[in-house]
C-alpha cells in the first residue's frame, strides 16, 4: 500500500521535464519481439506497467532489463509463445503481445488482460482484426489460443478507432504477406510513435496520425536505438495541477499540440498559455472559471485519460462544468472520493456535473484507478489541511516520481511506502 500525503499548496512554480510516455512505451516493448532484434530504448519511464511488460519479455525468453530510463532488449532468443494469466492480468497492454507473437511465432496463447477498471473493456476488435488477416483464434473461458500458418495482408475496417486494436493489427501486419490497410484507425500520438519505431525496425508503415494506416512487410534489422516520446497525459496532469493551484509552470520537452484540447480548456478557465516549440508555460492567477461542457473523444478530441485531472482542476472553479465521457462506461470512480473533500459532483451515467465550491478540506481517500488517483492528488493540493490518498499501486502504474516532480515545483507532498 502506498500512502500519498498531500497538503494544500498555494502555488506550483518552476520548470518540469515531462517523463517518457507509458502508452507509447508499452506497444514498442511488444514490437521488439516481432523479429529477432537487439533494441536500446531511451527515456522509458520507470513504472509498474513497464516492469510488467519486461517480465513478459523475459518469460518469452528475451533479455530485457531496465537501468534508469534505459531499457535493453534482445529478442533473438525468444523461445515461448505462451503468456501465463498471472502476467496477463497485470495490465491491459499485455494484449498487444498477441499481435506481436503471431507475427513472430505464428501462434500465441494468452488470457484476457487486466488493467484499470473503467467499465467493460472487450477485445473483440483486436480479435476481429487478427482474424481478418488469417489468424485462427479460439476463446474458452478467458483463455485465447491463436494460430496462423500464414498471415495475409487485407483491408481492415475498424468500427471504432480503438488504440489497442490498431496497435495489435499494425504489429501482426508487419509479418503478413502483401499490404494491410487499417481503415478507421486510432489517430493518437502513440500510434504515430509506434509507426516510427516499426519503420526504424525495418517495416514499411505509413499513414499513422490519419485514420488509414498501410503496412506492407518488413526488412531485416539487427539492432537499433530509439527514444520514447514524452507523455502527453502526464503533461496534462501537471498542467491541471498548476492551473488548480494558481501556479506558474513551464513544461519542457513536450509537443503542446499533443494535448492542445486540454490546454484549450485550461485557457478557457482563465489560465494564460504560452506556447514554445517544445515547451509550454501555464500561468494561473487564482480561482478558475468553470469551462462549460467537455466531451471526451478519440484523438484529436479531448482525451479520456485527462478527464479525471481536469475534473479535479474544476472543483473550485466558479460555475458549472459538465463532462460527458464517451470512451469508457465507468470512468468517474474518482468522483465520490473527491466529494469527501467537499466537492460538489453529480454523476448520472456518462455525464458528470461539477459545481465549483469555495473551499475543499483534507480527508482520507482511496485511489480507484491510475488517472483517478492523480485527480485526487491535484484535489489534495487545493484542500485545506492534509489529504491522504491510499493506493494499491494504481498511480505508479503510469506516473514516474510524481511526488518528486510536484515537490520540485513547490508542492507539499510525500509518498509513504
Ligand atoms: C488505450 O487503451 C490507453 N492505454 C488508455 O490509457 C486510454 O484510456 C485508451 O487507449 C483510450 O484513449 C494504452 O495505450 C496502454 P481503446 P485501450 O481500445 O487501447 C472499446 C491510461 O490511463 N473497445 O481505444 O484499451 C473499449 O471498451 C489508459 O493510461 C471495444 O469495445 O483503449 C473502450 O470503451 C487507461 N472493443 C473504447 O473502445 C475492443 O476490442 C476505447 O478503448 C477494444 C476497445
Amino acid at each position: 500500500m502506498e500512502i500519498w500525503h498531500v497538503r494544500e499548496t498555494k502555488r506550483l512554480e518552476g520548470a518540469c521535464f515531462v517523463q517518457g510516455s507509458k502508452n507509447a512505451s508499452l506497444p514498442i516493448l511488444a514490437a521488439c519481439i516481432i523479429r529477432p532484434v537487439r533494441v536500446e530504448l531511451k527515456n522509458v519511464p520507470q513504472l509498474r506497467d513497464v516492469d510488467a511488460a519486461l517480465r513478459i519479455l523475459r518469460h518469452l525468453g528475451c533479455l530485457a532489463e531496465q537501468r534508469g530510463n534505459e531499457v535493453y532488449i534482445d529478442s533473438t532468443g525468444l523461445t515461448r509463445s505462451t503468456i501465463p494469466h498471472a502476467l496477463m492480468e497485470e495490465m491491459r497492454s499485455s494484449v498487444i503481445f498477441m499481435g506481436a507473437l503471431i507475427a513472430r511465432c505464428g501462434e500465441a496463447q494468452l488470457s484476457l488482460p487486466g488493467g484499470c477498471q473503467l467499465g467493460k473493456r472487450p477485445i473483440d476488435l483486436h480479435l476481429s482484426a487478427l482474424r481478418q488477416m488469417g489468424a485462427q483464434i479460439e476463446e474458452d473461458r478467458g483463455e485465447i489460443c491463436c494460430g496462423s500458418a500464414r498471415l495475409r495482408g487485407c483491408r481492415i475496417a475498424l468500427p471504432f478507432p480503438s488504440v489497442g486494436a490498431t496497435e495489435n493489427a499494425m504489429l501482426a501486419a508487419c509479418a503478413a504477406e502483401g499490404e494491410t490497410v487499417i481503415e478507421g484507425a486510432a489517430r493518437e500520438p502513440e500510434i504515430l510513435a509506434l509507426q516510427d519505431f516499426l519503420c526504424a525496425m525495418g517495416a514499411s508503415v505509413s499513414g499513422a496520425g490519419s485514420n488509414t494506416i498501410c503496412i506492407s512487410g518488413m526488412e531485416k534489422r539487427e539492432a537499433l536505438s530509439w527514444r520514447i516520446v514524452p507523455d502527453r497525459i502526464v503533461a496534462a496532469t501537471i498542467a491541471c495541477a498548476a492551473a488548480a493551484t494558481g501556479g506558474d509552470v513551464e513544461l519542457r520537452g513536450i509537443d503542446p499540440q499533443q494535448f492542445s484540447t486540454v490546454l484549450y480548456f485550461l485557457n478557457q478557465s482563465g489560465c494564460d498559455i504560452i506556447h514554445g516549440k517544445r515547451s509550454v508555460r501555464l500561468l494561473s492567477s487564482g480561482r478558475l472559471r468553470a469551462v462549460g461542457e467537455v466531451m471526451t473523444a478519440p484523438f484529436p478530441g479531448f482525451p479520456t485519460d485527462a478527464q479525471p485531472v481536469l475534473m479535479a482542476a474544476m472543483l473550485k472553479a466558479r460555475g458549472e462544468t459538465r463532462i460527458i465521457e464517451t470512451i469508457f462506461e465507468n470512468r468517474y470512480r474518482q468522483a465520490p472520493e473527491l466529494c469527501r473533500l467537499g466537492a460538489d459532483i453529480t454523476v448520472n451515467g456518462r455525464v458528470a456535473e461539477i459545481w465549483g465550491v469555495e473551499r475543499l478540506h483534507g480527508a482520507a481517500l482511496t485511489a480507484t484507478d491510475l488517472r483517478g488517483g492523480a485527480a485526487m492528488i491535484i484535489a489534495g493540493l487545493c484542500a485545506e489541511g492534509e489529504t491522504l490518498v491510499c493506493d494499491e499501486g494504481h498511480i505508479t502504474r503510469g506516473y514516474e516520481g510524481l511526488d518528486r516532480r510536484l515537490r520540485a515545483l513547490g508542492a507539499d507532498i510525500f509518498l509513504e511506502y
